[in-house]
C-alpha cells in the first residue's frame, strides 16, 4: 500500500487479468504518433472498427477530441504538450486496467513524453505505432488547411514547421501512410496483436 499526503491507494476488487480473461483478449495501447495529417486518426479509427466487429473491447482517444474537453486549455508549447501526453497517458493507463484496448491518437512530438507513457504500463502494453509520412506529403494533403496557415505565419509552433517531430528511435510497428493503404495498416496491426497474443 502506498501513502502520499494522507490519499491512500484503494485496491480495486476486480483485477485487469480477470477483465482480460472475461474478455477473451489482453489490453494494451496502442500508441499512434506522426505529424499532423499523417494519418493517425483515420488508421486509429480504422483499426478499432475492425476490432469493435470482432467483439474486441476497444476505445479511440483522439488529440482534437480530448483537446475539446479533458484537456480543454492546454495549448501547443512543448510543456503544454508535455501536460498534454501526460494526461492521456494516465488515461490511457485506465483503459489498460479495464480490460481495453485504447488507440491513441496524438501527435506527442517529444520521445521522452512518449516514453513516459510507455513506462507507466506493464511490458508489453505499450505499443508504438509510429505513422510516417514526409513533411511534404503532410502538407500537400493539408486536410484541415493548417499547414497553409503555418507557413504563412498564423499558427505559431506547429509541429513540422516551427516546432520539432522527435521520430521513434524503435517502434514496435511503423506504417508508411503515403505507400501502404489503410486497409493493409490496419492488417499490419492485426497481425502484430495475433503474434503477440493480444488477440
Ligand atoms: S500534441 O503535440 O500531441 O500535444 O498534439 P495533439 O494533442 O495530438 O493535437 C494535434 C492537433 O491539434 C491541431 N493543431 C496543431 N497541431 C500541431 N501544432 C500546432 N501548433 C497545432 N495547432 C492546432 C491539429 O489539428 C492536430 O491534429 P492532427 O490530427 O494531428 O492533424
Amino acid at each position: 500500500m502506498t501513502q502520499t499526503n494522507n490519499i491512500v491507494w484503494h485496491e480495486t476488487t476486480i483485477k485487469k487479468e480477470e477483465r482480460q480473461e472475461k474478455n477473451g483478449h489482453r489490453s494494451a495501447i496502442l500508441w499512434f504518433t506522426g505529424l499532423s495529417g499523417a494519418g493517425k486518426s483515420t488508421l486509429a479509427n480504422a483499426l478499432e472498427q475492425q476490432l469493435f466487429n470482432q467483439g474486441v473491447r476497444s476505445y479511440v482517444l483522439d488529440g482534437d477530441n480530448i483537446r475539446h474537453g479533458l484537456n480543454q486549455g492546454l495549448g501547443f508549447s512543448d510543456d503544454d504538450r508535455k501536460e498534454n501526453i501526460r494526461r492521456i497517458g494516465e488515461v490511457a493507463k485506465l483503459f489498460v486496467d479495464a480490460g481495453t484496448i485504447v488507440c491513441t491518437a496524438f501527435i506527442s512530438p517529444f520521445k521522452e513524453d512518449r516514453k513516459r507513457v510507455r513506462e507507466l504500463v506493464e511490458d508489453g502494453e505499450f505499443i508504438e505505432v509510429y505513422v510516417r509520412c514526409s513533411l511534404e506529403a503532410c502538407e500537400q494533403r493539408d486536410p484541415k488547411g493548417l499547414y497553409k496557415k503555418a507557413r504563412a505565419g498564423e499558427i505559431p509552433s506547429f509541429t513540422g514547421i516551427s516546432s520539432p517531430y522527435e521520430e521513434p528511435d524503435a517502434p514496435e510497428i511503423t506504417i508508411d501512410s503515403d505507400q501502404q493503404t489503410v486497409e493493409e495498416s490496419v492488417e499490419t496491426i492485426l497481425t502484430y496483436l495475433k503474434g503477440k497474443n493480444i488477440l
